[in-house]
């Protein structure tokens, strides 16, 4: 056995760890700072929840927001048996029952937006099956289809296009972005659904607090530099963006068939990008779950107290 598995494996007893750890750093040196490191402890599994499904149910859903947004639901056959009918989720989805279901409070609302318009578009199938695994986990999940919505101009606030986003904008605890890159940063089409979003209409502010999730998808080998201006973009809308991130590499040879039996077809096939994502997601829930009581704790700040003391 390695020197780092021996101390994984817990062979070695607590009180002797630091010294075992701090000999094995001495042998082989420590690239990643675990000497540094705190004791981690995982969170125990509640074998209960490994499974459940907390998805809101066609029966108990308003259907015109089921029809309209909700184009990511398969039938209940496929959902009951697909790649995400079997993740693990055990902790996020006893946080959902425990924190929010069995105390009757709202489900977690996540706006899901994606920056494509073509029919095929990697960054809309990947926005779906985000969107399905939040919806397993209880959240209500709506994507917007930015096809339509016009390019910002000063002129057009009262778009039906415009207000339905500003509208999902102000209803949301949390968003989901999924831009494809395209010459090296994020789309037109991602970028102008924003430009869209007031920072502020009176006192009202549609995104200040909310937590962020970001992914994109690529044409090329691997890059990050939508996820980086997703990144920034989510700091100008005073938004708190998860520390997890997703990108997909050569996204055209991760989805299955759009006439793929498996599962509906146009599904993300299984790879560690794949995880990833299940990971974002779960990381998003997380969040959401512990900030969105002190939404307006962390909006509160002293240079606007400031501001408003003058003004009075
Ligand atoms: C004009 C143009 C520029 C692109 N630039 C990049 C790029 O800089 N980096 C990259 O990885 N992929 C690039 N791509 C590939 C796209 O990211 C890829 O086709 C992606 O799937 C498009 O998103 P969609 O499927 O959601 O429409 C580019 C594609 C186009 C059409």
């Amino acid at each position: 056995m390695t020197l780092p598995r021996i101390l994984k494996s817990g062979l070695i007893p607590a009180t002797r760890r630091t010294f075992a750890r701090q000999t094995a750093t001495r042998v082989m040196g420590d690239l990643n700072n675990t000497e540094a490191m705190r004791e981690h402890v995982r969170p125990a599994l509640d074998p209960t929840y490994q499974f459940n499904s907390f998805a809101i149910l066609a029966c108990d859903d308003d259907p015109v927001v089921r029809e309209q947004y909700r184009p990511f639901l398969l039938s209940d056959e496929i959902s009951k048996s697909d790649w995400i009918a079997k993740l693990e989720l055990a902790t996020a989805a006893k946080m959902v029952d425990t924190e929010l279901l069995a105390q009757n409070k709202d489900r977690l609302r996540i706006l899901v937006l994606y920056g494509s318009l073509r029919t095929r578009s990697f960054s809309k199938l990947l926005a779906y099956e985000a969107s399905r695994i939040l919806h397993r986990l209880g959240c209500d999940v709506r994507v917007y289809n930015p096809a339509g919505l016009p390019v910002k101009d000063d002129e057009q606030h009262d778009h039906p296009k415009v207000r339905e986003l500003r509208e999902l904008s102000k209803w949301s605890d949390g968003h989901v972005w999924i831009s494809p890159e395209q010459h090296g940063n994020l789309t037109g089409v991602f970028k102008n659904q924003i430009d869209w979003i007031p920072l502020s209409t009176g006192s009202v502010r549609p995104t200040q607090g909310r937590t962020l999730a970001i992914a994109q998808v690529n044409g090329g080998s691997q890059s990050f530099n939508a996820v980086n201006s997703l990144r920034i973009l989510g700091r100008w809308m005073r938004m708190f963006t998860i520390p997890n991130q997703s990108s997909i590499p050569q996204a055209w040879t991760h989805f299955t068939d759009a006439d793929d039996p498996v599962e509906g077809g146009n599904r993300l096939k299984p790879s560690s990008n794949r995880d990833r994502l299940v990971d974002c997601m779960e990381e998003l829930v997380k969040y959401t779950i512990v900030m969105r009581p002190h939404f307006d704790l962390f909006g509160d700040r002293f240079s606007e107290r400031e501001e408003a003391k003058a003004k009075k």
